[in-house]
């Protein structure tokens, strides 16, 4: 298995790190800035990924760069028949979603994105519950993504903070993931009603800081996402039924008010052979290449969770449809 990794910062470094971990060869690396190659100078190493591409034929790429070269470069991969993992967000604009779902389909490579808590014991767990739940439909819910993202974390990457290039501030960024397992969790929302404002970073960033939204129809729940927190808090997920109460809090889960044990939640655990969040994700990556089993998280689930976005961005104050 030829695997080649575009994007060697934050993101792109963990996954060369799990890579390692699962024991797969990486062949080529590729990074337009020097210092980032420098780090792997016993890798073929490349600036340019389509030529990365041309001339390696990988069988597999990890794209991990910033948002809006996630489009081109899923692409390009794509249509030269490679399988590729892509970091959140899939896309940033409607019209790049459209492109990468059409060339999904004709492609013979498979394509994967990173939604990682998806593989975390604990809405593993909270996913089999409801899916149990002969009432699941009745279900209601809530989530609270409080952090802070500052000045410096802007200014550290040129393409954060601003539409063209990040397509969003903290919802696309911060909060894609606990929207994601909202939906995941509840159901496609149809509809959705929604502010986003600059509360703490103006003349910093363009995009915002703080969302506040409501899903409804299909699904309904509502949603609260901030950067302008002084303080990173623990993710909070309430779901609600008459007569049940789920809260989710990072690795903490409880029904009713009690806490439910580890050796419960991993009872329950379908995918316990799985470690947590990128590795586990990767694992199945890999296995679904090798075996031919689809990849839950392609690009057509991955999609879900970007059109909320766009229905939140595009609302302003109305209720308006989620596009399929
Ligand atoms: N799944 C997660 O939990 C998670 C966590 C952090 C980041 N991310 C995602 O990972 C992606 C990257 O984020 P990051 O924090 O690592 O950003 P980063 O700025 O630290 O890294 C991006 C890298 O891409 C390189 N790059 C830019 N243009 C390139 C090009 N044309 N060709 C090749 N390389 C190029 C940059 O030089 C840089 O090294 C984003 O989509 C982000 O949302 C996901």
């Amino acid at each position: 298995m030829k695997v080649a990794v575009i994007g060697l910062g934050v993101i792109g470094t963990h996954h060369m790190n799990v890579l390692k971990k699962l024991n797969i060869d990486v062949c080529a690396v590729c990074d337009i800035e020097d210092s980032k190659l420098e780090k792997y100078h016993n890798i073929p190493h490349y600036v340019d990924y389509k030529r990365m591409i041309r001339e390696v034929k990988p069988d597999c790429v990890h794209v991990c760069t910033p948002h809006y070269l996630h489009a081109p470069m899923v692409l390009e991969a794509l249509n030269a028949d490679i399988n590729v993992l892509c970091e959140k967000p899939l896309a940033i604009r409607q019209e790049e979603l459209n492109m990468i779902l059409e060339a999904e389909e004709r492609s013979k490579g498979i394509l994967g994105v990173c939604h990682q808590n998806r593989y975390n014991k604990t809405n593993l767990y909270v996913k089999s519950l409801i899916e149990n739940d002969e009432n699941r439909d009745k279900f209601t819910g809530s989530a609270c993504v409080v952090w802070n993202r500052d000045e410096a974390y802007y200014r550290s990457g040129e393409w954060r903070g601003k539409w063209e290039t990040e397509g969003g501030g903290v919802l696309i960024n911060q909060a894609l993931h606990t929207l994601d397992l909202m939906q995941w969790l509840l159901g496609e929302p149809g509809q959705v009603t929604a502010t986003t404002a600059n509360f703490s970073l103006k003349g910093v960033i363009e995009v915002e800081d703080t969302a506040v939204a409501f899903f409804t129809d299909g699904s309904d729940f509502s949603f609260f996402a901030s950067n302008a927190s002084r303080d990173n808090m623990s993710v909070e997920i309430t779901l609600k039924k008459p007569g049940t109460e789920i809260k989710i809090m990072s690795d903490w889960v409880a029904v009713n008010g009690k806490t439910v044990n580890f050796d419960v939640i991993n009872e329950y655990n379908v995918k316990d052979c799985y470690g947590s969040g990128h590795q586990g994700l990767m694992e199945d990556f890999y296995d679904c290449i090798q075996t031919g089993r689809p990849f839950s998280i392609n690009g057509k689930e991955a999609a879900k969770v970007i059109r909320m976005i766009l229905a939140t961005y595009a609302s302003n104050g109305n209720k308006i449809d989620i596009k399929r």
